[in-house]
């Protein structure tokens, strides 16, 4: 019996495992880490660390040894080491390469390369004038793509690395860059406008599937974009579009800010938003083909309410799928300071835990899992 009962404690204990994600701030001075307990289902602020400002987009290197962080008013990135006891040192900030006739962006969103290890890559745009860049962990390199006349928020890696896609939100449009083993960011490969679609809000791809999924602000739509096996766009973009909401939901009255595939590959999730009624969150899980990664249906829905302040700041909330097994993503918000971890158990979703930090007002930016 008391064998028994050991390994019974034994299974429960070994089963429960500690994930750590990184987040950052949109107008404040630090760099949290949290630690989520997926059998306790808790979320736990384990760091508050000091940080050289703001950094609303961060990534760690390939490596993970190294956490970036960057600035958008004045067009720099800082380079924080990780400690084993997830303690951050900041390294040093140098600036992203300057175009547009600035070093003052609107947004830079950054992520980690996927061929060239020692890469950072990244978009800035100042709203009507954008470019990509990249930069080595060691600061000393950088390049850039020519100015594009746009609005590029938001890129994603095709499954080799060897294509980068980036979203243009205010034509609407894809920009499929070749990526070689020595890139250049010159290779611009395909600009293909996505019909009758207008505030295109973010570009992801799916892992194994040659496939696109954009999410649109305004009309609140998922649009799934099959590519070629090369990754290549074919002729005028032909996307399936799926309604985020339900059917009866006001025009206008929510923006979708923000989608993300989970560890199984088979589901993908969208994160709306309203002010009016009430602070109102909307999280939405679809069902994929997991190897072509066509859209099937849509499987389940959650909404939740958080503070999203007094109209004064523009909101932003992001999803951040986990890298771990059990289809959980993260979803961070600004204002309001929540951070929160959303998992599917059969066709619902469950809260894995919530944190409010709503001392720091500038909180939170995006997130990235340590693993
Ligand atoms: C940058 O400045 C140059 C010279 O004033 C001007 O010709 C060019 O159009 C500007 N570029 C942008 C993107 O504003
Ligand atoms: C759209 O979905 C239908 C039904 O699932 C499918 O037959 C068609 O190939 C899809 N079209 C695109 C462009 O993915
Ligand atoms: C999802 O795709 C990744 C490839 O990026 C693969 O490593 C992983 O095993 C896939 N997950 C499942 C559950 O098939
Ligand atoms: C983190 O620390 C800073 C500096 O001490 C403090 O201003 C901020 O309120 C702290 N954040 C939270 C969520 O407690």
């Amino acid at each position: 019996m008391l064998a028994l009962l050991l390994v019974a404690l034994f299974a429960k204990w070994s089963a429960a495992a500690l994930h750590h994600l990184f987040v950052g701030t949109v107008d404040g001075g630090s760099l949290y880490v949290l630690e989520m307990d997926d059998m306790e289902r808790t979320l736990t602020v384990l760091r508050n660390e000091t940080a050289a400002g703001a950094s609303p987009s961060i990534a760690f290197d390939r490596s993970k040894l190294f956490l970036f962080g960057t600035r958008p008013s004045d067009g720099t990135i800082s380079r924080y080491s990780v400690g084993p006891d997830f303690s951050l040192k900041h390294e040093g900030t140098g600036q992203i390469p300057e175009s547009c006739n600035t070093t003052a962006f609107k947004s830079i969103k950054i992520s980690s390369a996927i061929r060239n290890p020692n890469l950072i890559y990244g978009s800035a745009t100042t709203g009507t004038c954008s470019t990509l860049f990249s930069i080595s962990i060691t600061g000393y390199y950088t390049q850039r793509s020519n100015e594009i006349a746009g609005d590029i928020r938001s890129f994603a890696w095709s499954p080799d690395g060897r294509h980068l896609h980036a979203l243009d939100s205010e034509s609407s449009s894809l920009l499929n860059f070749g990526i070689a083993d020595e890139p250049d960011l010159k290779d611009l490969l395909d600009t293909k406008a996505i019909k009758d679609t207008k505030a295109a809000r973010q570009v992801i791809t799916h892992p194994v599937g040659h496939r696109i999924y954009v999410v649109t602000r305004d009309t609140n739509e998922l649009l799934d974009i099959p590519l070629l096996n090369n990754d290549r766009i074919d002729g005028p973009i032909a996307a399936n579009r799926s309604a985020i909401l339900v059917k009866d939901t006001p025009a206008g009255q929510y923006v979708t800010t923000s989608v993300a595939i989970s560890s199984s590959n088979a589901t993908l999730w969208t994160l709306s938003h309203t002010a009016s009624p009430e602070n109102t969150f909307m999280v939405t899980a679809f069902l994929l083909d997991a190897k072509t990664g066509a859209v099937q249906r849509r499987i389940a829905r959650a909404s939740f309410r958080n503070y999203l302040g007094d109209g004064t700041q523009q909101p932003t909330s992001v999803l951040i799928p986990a890298p771990f097994d059990g289809d959980m993503v993260a979803l961070t918000t600004f204002p309001g300071a929540m951070v929160a971890v959303l998992g599917l158990v059969g066709e619902s979703i469950k809260s894995f835990g919530r944190a409010m930090l709503a001392q720091d007002e500038g909180c939170c930016g995006e997130g990235v899992w340590l693993k």
